[in-house]
């Protein structure tokens, strides 16, 4: 299996809760390495386009203003199978379907506060990458 890179975003209710080092545990513990990070406030632009594959659905305006209510961590992981693994340790987008053990279930508050977001394909992942970091600023 290749090594590949995946997209995470610490989101909102967790740096409030101050849970960043608790989740970064999670995806140490389970193999994938903190290759690249950084404490960003997103602008609305920025995270109307980072979402905006998702443009028309209902809770759009709410995800959005959700993303810049609060700090967000960015970060690139790194690891065989980086994606398919990353999107296990987080468990489902709705905490109530999680699996026990994952970041969501152990950490999420609702479907829109739910801690985490993570790469859902490799070429995804290439583009959320190139959108926050500079590849100077990823760091194998
Ligand atoms: S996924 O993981 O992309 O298949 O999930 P999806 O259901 O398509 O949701 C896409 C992102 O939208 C967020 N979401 C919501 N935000 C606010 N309100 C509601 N009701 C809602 N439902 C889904 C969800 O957390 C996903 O965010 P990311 O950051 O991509 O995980």
């Amino acid at each position: 299996m290749a090594t590949e890179r995946t997209l995470s975003i610490i989101k909102p209710d967790a740096t409030r809760r101050n849970l960043t080092g608790k989740i970064n545990a999670r995806f140490e513990e389970n193999g994938l390495r903190i290759v690249a990070q950084k404490r960003v406030r997103l602008t609305k632009e920025q995270a109307e386009a980072f979402y905006g594959v998702h443009r028309e659905r209902s809770f759009f305006g709410e995800l959005v203003a959700f993303m810049i209510s609060g700090p967000v961590v960015v970060q690139v992981l790194e690891g065989e199978n980086a994606v398919l693994k990353n999107r296990d340790i987080m468990g489902a987008t709705n905490p109530a379907n999680a699996a026990a053990g994952t970041i969501r279930a152990d950490f999420a508050e609702s479907v829109e506060a739910n801690s985490v977001h993570g790469s859902d394909s490799a070429e995804n992942a290439a583009i959320e990458i190139a959108y926050f970091f500079a590849q100077s600023e990823i760091v194998a």
